[in-house]
């Protein structure tokens, strides 16, 4: 794998991939970023790596739903590898306007398969990054396994599974050299103040309320993002074409409990002028319909096969991220104001 193609890298864990490959993984190739700059999508997450690694980080705007400009690129760049991060991603968001979750997510996994299939004789690997969400929901007892049928019950992950099934579709009918991999709810630098995470560490840290859906007993399984970066990785370069893998922190949480560890370690990193807890700014507020109760992965497949297992424990992974929100002021500032927004049309409009 000399030349990959990473979709959606100027979102969260997308950001997170570039870095570690660049940064801290064993790869000497190049990476070609092409983004479509949605909301979620900030240029200024990888401004830096733009510089320092000049000749082999190149940042595309363009809409994977676009297979002109994708095949310019395989001829361009000789993109070997596809590793497929670009989706709508929030769930709420899918809830009141579902559209853009049907075109990128499914119309733009087919049109980047179709092109894809056209360069299979240049193809080492097409990964696919999807979600546990797609299994549905689970009751107190039990985990997904990669065996376990799709429920997907929210537009957002009726739409990973679409295109989750045309992937495997495309290895068993042409042979595309393809891995998916399927992860719980991520967190940790870069990501969009609109997930439960970040929004509550921002909130807090401005004095607003802190809305829990429902009674907040739902249940997440986290993972440090860093830890996905890593298992994906460790699939592209050692994973069975054509298998799934799922990915996940055994570390399950109610949603009410990690507001509360949130609260906790913000007190004690930075304590309110008054002194009060910040637990006081929860407030319960209407459940999102259809809400899933519980995810919980079983990555012994990943564990075993591939000797992977994450990194960080809750606690050591929402320290680092608390105080990587309290660093980075000016990115929340932009990010929360769209002002990235404005730099984008200069910059990159007329490209
Ligand atoms: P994100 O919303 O932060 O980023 C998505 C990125 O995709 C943005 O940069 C956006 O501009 C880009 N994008 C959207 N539509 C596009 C299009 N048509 N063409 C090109 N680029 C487009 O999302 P994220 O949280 O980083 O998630 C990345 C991937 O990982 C998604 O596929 C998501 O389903 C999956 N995933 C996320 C989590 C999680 O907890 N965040 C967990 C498991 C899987
Ligand atoms: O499981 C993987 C999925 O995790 C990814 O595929 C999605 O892209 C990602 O957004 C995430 O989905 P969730 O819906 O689980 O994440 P979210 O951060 O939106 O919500 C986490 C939990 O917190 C969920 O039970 C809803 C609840 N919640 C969320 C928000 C934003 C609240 O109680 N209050 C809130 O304000």
């Amino acid at each position: 794998m000399q030349n990959i193609l990473v979709t959606g890298g100027c979102g969260f864990i997308g950001t997170n991939f570039i870095r570690f490959l660049l940064s801290d993984a064993d790869f000497d190739g190049r990476i070609i970023n092409v983004d479509k700059l949605t909301y979620a999508g900030n240029p200024q997450n990888l401004a830096d790596i733009e510089d320092v690694f000049r000749g082999r980080y190149f940042f595309i705007m363009a809409d994977i739903c676009d297979p002109q400009t994708i095949t310019d690129l395989f001829a361009k760049y000789k993109i070997d590898t596809i590793c497929n991060f670009a989706a709508e991603s929030h769930v709420d968001r899918s809830i009141v306007e579902p559209d853009a979750f049907i075109k990128t997510n499914i119309e733009g996994t087919f049109s980047l398969l179709e092109v894809a299939r056209d360069h299979q004789d240049q193809l080492i690997l097409f990964h696919h990054v999807s979600t546990d969400e797609v299994y549905g929901s689970l009751g107190s007892e039990g985990y997904f396994t990669e065996e376990t049928p799709y429920k997907p019950n929210s537009p957002y992950s009726a739409s990973k599974a679409a295109s989750d099934h045309l992937v495997r579709a495309y290895h068993k009918t042409y042979g595309l050299p393809v891995t998916i991999s399927n992860c719980s709810n991520n967190y940790g630098p870069y990501q969009f103040p609109e997930k439960l995470i970040p929004l509550m560490i921002l909130n807090a840290l401005e004095e607003k309320p802190l809305p829990v859906y429902g009674e907040g007993r739902n249940i997440r399984d986290w993972l440090y993002v860093s830890d996905h970066c890593k298992a994906v990785w460790k699939i592209m370069q050692d994973g069975k074409r054509g298998q799934t893998y799922n990915i996940g922190g055994r570390c399950e949480k109610a949603n009410l409990d990690t507001v509360e560890i949130i609260c906790d370690l913000l007190d004690e990193m930075q304590p309110r002028a008054h002194k009060r807890p910040r637990r006081d700014l929860i407030k319960f507020v209407k459940d999102r319909p259809g809400h899933d109760f519980r995810y919980a992965i079983d990555c012994s497949k990943l564990e075993t096969e591939l000797d992977w297992g994450p990194e960080e424990t809750f606690e050591s992974g929402l320290r680092k991220t608390i105080q990587w929100y309290l660093d980075h002021k000016e990115w929340v500032e932009r990010v929360k104001s769209g002002e990235y927004l404005s730099w984008v049309k200069q910059h990159y409009e007329d490209i």
